[in-house]
């Protein structure tokens, strides 16, 4: 109401002034007001907006490097463990837990005045050898593992209690269009493989039982946009899970969308990624940008510096970022936007074999190995700068879904 009377005063002021022919004088930035002098999660707040990173834990403490940390700590409002809270990383022998990278990560996060997402609770990656071994060779049976699922998910979230803002609960649960012979969407890996796809729900419900507030998410990559919402749509396919768990009444709270996202492909424009991001909040769940980066291919011609080859993917690469900050930025229920790295020193895209073989993707963050800024990082500050209402709303506070049954 009185957002409509305001921009209608405002019209009907321009209105008057223009035909008066005077020119509204507009109040003169300071300096320390202008977009380029202020840090990314100063512009996020303009929204409500948290703009996060994942954090190398080793590079956090590197004596060597104390621009890694300057940098995390001045830019960013949330951070994220890249690995050290994954099951493998904080139990690599079977009842032995190291906890310490990752409170080590927390106390730097709540020294810096950041919120922390809790990375990951169940995934098939990055699994200990004991439990992947032990399940391997029959030694452990379906009802253990079951029971260490829930004795992992209790342990971990009740050591973080009250310290998590969001949880990625489970993280990559569905296949591919590409990764079977019909291309159908189903269930996949490691989990669904050895306990079927109920896991999901009990996951949840488990995490619930060890933290009444930590905001859960499901999180997945290549749910940037809805298809034809056929078979072969993942995102379709996603929403229809989510809107099912909550249905049955299980405490999911959040649908994080990871961005990986390559130059090569023609990936998806900011309406379009709007429209699933406002699809997956119109079920009552809070959205999220869980870790963004965008790659190019290496050519022989990148490699050797020709601008040529490197003006374009540059461009290209802040486009996707563009196109998923707007995106956020359209939806009041997008809480947060996490890059995956900042800085291409630290970047998983740089040392990770994704298919196009090793060392020939790079350039997929907002820096470049100096810590210099990429049109991709200005690009983000320009969204955040100049945006605002009517289109572009404070974000809206999701309370945690106790859940039911
Ligand atoms: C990646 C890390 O960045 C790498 O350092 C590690 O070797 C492998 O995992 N989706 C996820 C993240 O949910 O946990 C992955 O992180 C990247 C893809």
């Amino acid at each position: 109401m009185k957002l409509r009377r305001s921009t209608t005063a405002g019209i009907v002021a321009a209105a008057v002034l223009g035909l008066a022919g005077i020119v509204p004088a507009v109040a003169t930035l300071k300096p320390a007001d202008r977009p380029a002098d202020q840090s990314l999660k100063a512009l996020g707040m303009r929204h409500g907006l948290y703009i996060g990173t994942a954090v190398d834990t080793d590079a956090l403490v590197d004596e060597s490097d104390p621009t890694y940390r300057t940098k995390v700590a001045s830019e960013f409002s949330t951070v994220t463990a890249e690995n050290v809270m994954k099951w493998s990383e904080l139990e690599p022998t079977r009842g032995t837990y190291n906890w310490e990278p990752a409170d080590r990560l927390i106390a730097f996060a709540q020294k810096n005045r950041q919120q922390v997402r809790g990375h990951v609770l169940v995934w098939h990656n990055q699994l200990p050898e004991w439990l992947t071994e032990g399940v391997a060779d029959g030694s452990i049976d379906k009802e253990e593992l079951r029971a260490l699922l829930k004795n992992h998910i209790t342990n971990v979230v009740t050591h973080f209690r009250g310290k998590i803002w969001q949880w990625d609960v489970v993280n990559e649960a569905v296949t591919d269009p590409w990764a079977t012979s019909d291309g159908v969407i189903t269930y996949k890996g490691f989990w669904a493989e050895n306990l079927g796809p109920d896991y999901i729900a009990d996951a949840f419900r488990w995490a619930r039982a060890a933290d009444r507030k930590a905001l859960l998410f499901y999180n997945d990559y290549n749910i940037d946009a809805f298809g034809d919402e056929g078979p072969s749509d993942k995102t379709f396919f996603v929403y229809k899970m989510v809107k099912d768990l909550k249905a049955k009444g299980v405490p999911i709270d959040g649908v994080g969308s990871q961005g990986h996202l390559a130059t090569q492909y023609g990936n998806y424009d900011a309406l379009q990624a709007a429209a699933a991001l406002q699809r997956f909040s119109s079920l009552g769940l809070a959205t999220a940008l869980t870790e963004v980066d965008a790659r190019s291919q290496l050519t022989e011609q990148v490699k050797a510096g020709n601008s040529a080859e490197i003006n374009p993917r540059d461009q290209a690469s802040a486009y996707n970022y563009s196109v998923l900050m707007q995106a956020c930025l359209a939806d009041r229920h997008c809480l947060s936007y996490t890059v995956w790295g900042f800085t291409d020193k630290h970047s998983w895209v740089s040392y990770t074999d994704l298919g196009d073989g090793k060392g020939n993707e790079g350039m997929a963050t907002l820096l470049d190995e100096n810590y210099q800024p990429k049109k991709a990082y200005n690009t983000l500050k320009a969204d955040l700068a100049f945006a605002g209402g009517p289109l572009v709303q404070p974000r809206v506070p999701q309370r945690a879904n106790p859940g039911r049954g």
